[in-house]
């Protein structure tokens, strides 16, 4: 089976191409791209004692020689207490990555034994560190038993090849791609375009031609979208002391544009704003220093969850930039249908 993962600051996710032995209890049509997505946060597991809807089973997770039982995703926010999310350079050498990216492997099929072929995205600054490719792949390499949530039986993941990719290059290959694999879109694998990726903590610019990134026209910032969460959390502090919410509770409540106080509804539109412009600002300064105007490149591409929080100010300086569709899972969708293109290839 060919899997698309991708164990972001703040979202994990996996791709695969439907069959009938993918995401148990979907209903998943053959060939039809399947994800999941779920919030990176992972942490012991302490039963409530007292729950009317008990946890998402699926997300708790036990291994095979550790007598902990993990929970990951929003069982584990609600578990852990955590307020403030830590976007370290070593994201990838910590056990919550590889609990997380397990955990997201034994999501795609409830067969007891599983062979995977893994195409994995990695953020541009740690990519490019000495030794962080062949970490992953000894992570995540051989074989690992894993029992998923009430599942009765222990489930073995083979993992047999795996291949590391720049997170935003994702996005790229979602668009020059189709669901099976192949080639879709000739005029855009040949020309040159700018990709964008703003997620929860970091920005990533990727300059590309002929399918190919410039090296001189590539980074990455530590800021995105949890940065605009800081930046609201400090209003808060001013308007609405005493009330102390976690990063994700945050982040929710600048989709949903407002925040309960004492229980009456408080309007976060004027922080948002204000965040918006600030965070909008640095990312364009940060695009300029790789593109200019941009007008060497055909489009910009926009993508990652925190896009809309930069998406007006972008235009405003390229106006050849659009976000492509499902920003948040552009990346893994790439990934898988790049693993789907190589295993057409004799070389595979
Ligand atoms: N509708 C929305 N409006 C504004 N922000 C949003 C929206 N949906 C998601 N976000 C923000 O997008 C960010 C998550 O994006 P994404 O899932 O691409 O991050 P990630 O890939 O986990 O992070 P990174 O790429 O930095 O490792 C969060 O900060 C979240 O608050
Ligand atoms: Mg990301």
């Amino acid at each position: 089976m060919i899997v698309g993962l991708d164990v972001g600051y703040y979202k994990t996710a996996v791709a695969v191409s439907g069959s009938r032995q993918c995401f148990p209890g979907n209903q998943a049509q053959r060939g039809e791209l399947q994800t999941v997505l779920f919030e990176s946060v992972a942490c012991k597991y302490v039963e409530s004692l007292m729950s009317v809807h008990r946890a998402s089973a699926s997300m708790l997770v036990r291994f095979q020689g550790d007598d902990t039982e993990y929970a990951v995703g929003q069982s584990a926010i609600d578990r852990s207490g955590l307020l403030i999310n830590e976007e370290s350079e070593r994201w990838i050498e910590s056990q919550i990555w590889r609990i997380l990216a397990l955990a997201a492997l034994g999501q795609v099929s409830h067969a007891t034994r599983v062979d995977l072929d893994v195409v994995v995205g990695l953020p541009i600054s740690t990519i490019q560190n000495d030794g962080a490719i062949e970490h992953v792949r000894a992570v995540l390499n051989g074989s690992h038993s894993i029992k998923l949530g009430d599942r009765g039986s222990w489930q073995k993941l083979e993992v047999r090849v795996v291949r590391v990719v720049p997170q935003p290059f994702g996005c790229v290959l979602d668009r020059v791609l189709d669901d099976r694999g192949t080639m879709r879109d000739q005029d855009l694998a040949r020309g040159r375009f700018g990709v964008l990726d703003v997620g929860g903590g970091t920005t990533q610019v990727l300059t590309v031609q002929r399918l190919q990134d410039l090296p001189d026209r590539r980074g990455s910032m530590k800021r995105g979208g949890l940065y605009v969460a800081r930046l609201v959390r400090q209003w808060l502090r001013h308007n609405c002391p005493g009330l102390e919410l976690s990063d994700f509770e945050i982040s929710r409540a600048i989709v949903a544009g407002h925040v309960f106080y004492y229980g009456d509804q408080v309007d976060l539109t004027p922080a948002i704003n204000a965040a918006r412009e600030t965070f909008g600002e640095a990312v364009v300064a940060f695009c300029a220093s790789y593109w200019g105007e941009g007008a060497d490149l055909d489009r910009v591409f926009l993508c990652g969850g925190a896009q809309a929080m930069v998406a007006g100010t972008l235009a405003e300086r390229y106006q050849h930039a659009e976000t492509v569709p499902d920003p948040q899972l552009a990346n893994v969708r790439g990934f898988l249908k790049y693993g789907l293109f190589l295993s057409r290839q004799s070389s595979y």
